[in-house]
């Protein structure tokens, strides 16, 4: 197994993923009433019923299939990206990761916890592993694995990508999965950078900017800073 410990230590990994010949992304986004995952349609209906206001529905990826930048959630946040429509938005980890967006060129600056705050990514697009709200923000296996087929749509589609930043274990092991790449051979590591072989992109990891990861100090700001500062050189240097 390799150890990858610093951002500016690039791996390459072994494997056959081979990057699909065509660009479309209608299937990278379930349909508003989504039936595949039975625990979360109910989980959904409940919602409706108790947040009639809220979105409740699959929170749609944010952002232009021609970024550069794919970032991978986990999946909305019950009074956030479930209550908005967009994801990270109105959720706590929303604030430190759209304020390190900005702060490295990838947004307008708007960011203001509502769906119509003006905010416009640039070169950046943010989804997540799974697009519908869990209970108690915890997917389970079988959900990851069905709303994954979406994820592969979604970075299959983005031709012009150069880097996926994945938030937490969860989301780099789907992206994994998403890639045909084998876990073993891209262990999570915050500030893990791997070269994705047949493609154009490299993938980056950090831990996920939660509130618990924040508040316990596991994921501080200049920790998150210093991966998209190795994002924005990747990109910056043509990727
Ligand atoms: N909100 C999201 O949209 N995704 C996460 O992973 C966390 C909060």
């Amino acid at each position: 197994m390799k150890t990858i410990s610093r951002t500016n230590s690039r791996t390459s990994i072994k494997g056959p993923a081979v990057a699909p010949p065509s660009v479309d992304l209608s299937a990278a986004e379930p349909s508003a009433d989504c039936a595949l995952c039975p625990r979360l349609v109910e989980f959904r209906q409940e919602n409706i019923r108790t947040y009639p206001d809220y979105f409740n529905a699959p929170a749609p990826t944010f952002g232009d299939a021609r970024a550069k930048l794919l970032i991978v959630g986990l999946a909305p946040g019950l009074h956030g990206a479930n209550k908005t429509g967009r994801p990270f938005t109105g959720d706590y980890a929303g604030d430190l990761l759209y304020g390190t967006i900005a702060k490295f060129g990838f947004s307008n600056d708007r960011y203001d916890a509502r769906p119509d705050d003006g905010l416009v990514l640039k070169a950046a697009a943010i989804t997540n592993a799974v697009r519908c709200v869990p209970p108690q923000n915890k997917p389970n296996g079988a959900e990851i694995k069905t709303c994954r087929p979406f994820l592969s749509a979604q970075i299959d589609g983005m031709r012009q990508m150069r880097a996926i930043l994945c938030l937490g274990r969860i989301a780099h092991q789907s992206t994994l999965a998403a890639l045909g790449i084998k876990q073993k051979d891209a262990p999570f590591a915050h500030g893990a950078n791997y070269t994705v072989p047949g493609r154009n992109f490299s993938l980056f990891d950090s831990y996920h900017c939660s509130r618990y990861n924040t508040n316990t100090g596991r994921l501080t700001e200049a920790m998150f800073e210093s991966v998209f500062a190795a994002i924005r050189a990747h990109i910056d240097a043509g990727g």
